[in-house]
């Protein structure tokens, strides 16, 4: 039987670090786990972290010669697709439906056929500003789960909600959803 297929997206959040753990346990969990780095994310967490972990490329460019149809088929692969960790900019830029990057094309090629999660993670106060706050609603009543995020020390300093999902916990949530 083959692999149920996790989308991996990881965003330029101080908690990408977070994604290379989560992407280890999903490969040791039996699933074949395909990573996306947004342009914030190729900040903070490296390609050959990711590829090492997963055994696949680490897909960034929507034009990368050869690879031209990725937009579309990425997702057509998939069982799930996952934001960890979502940033306030990934987040907003979903719910505006811009598709000038890798992220965007794939949210909209996607229009909900395959589940869609979301685990933000930010300050809490980009997590409790309108833009930020209206975008995860709207996305959650266009059919998004988005991962309950933590309260919790930020890497600000300050402690609050904006916490993203432990890695362990998403394995867990993610475990169920194909159980
Ligand atoms: C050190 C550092 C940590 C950051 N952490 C976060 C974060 O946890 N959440 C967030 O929404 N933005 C965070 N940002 C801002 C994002 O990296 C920035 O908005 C970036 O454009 C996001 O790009 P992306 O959504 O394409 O990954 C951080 C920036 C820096 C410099």
């Amino acid at each position: 039987m083959s692999k149920p297929e996790i989308l991996l997206i990881v965003s330029g959040s101080i908690a990408a670090y977070k994604a290379a753990a989560l992407a280890s346990q999903l490969v040791q969990d039996g699933y074949a786990v395909q990573t996306v780095l947004t342009a914030g994310g190729r900040h903070f967490v490296g390609e050959a972290t990711l590829e090492g972990l997963t055994g696949r490329p680490v897909l960034t460019d929507l034009f990368e010669s050869g690879r031209a149809m990725d937009h579309i088929s990425l997702v057509e692969a998939a069982d799930l697709v996952l934001v960890y960790p979502a940033t306030a900019n990934t987040i907003t830029r979903l719910r505006a439906g811009l598709a000038d990057d890798l992220p965007g094309c794939l949210f909209l090629a996607n229009n909900f056929h395959k589940p869609w999660w979301i685990a933000p993670a930010m300050n809490s106060n980009m997590f409790a500003h309108p833009a930020v706050a209206e975008a995860i609603e709207a996305l959650e009543q266009w059919g998004c789960r988005v991962l309950p995020s933590g309260e919790g020390r930020l890497a600000c300093g300050a402690t609050g909600p904006g916490r993203v999902a432990e890695p362990e916990e998403v394995a867990t949530l993610i475990a169920e959803a194909f159980a």
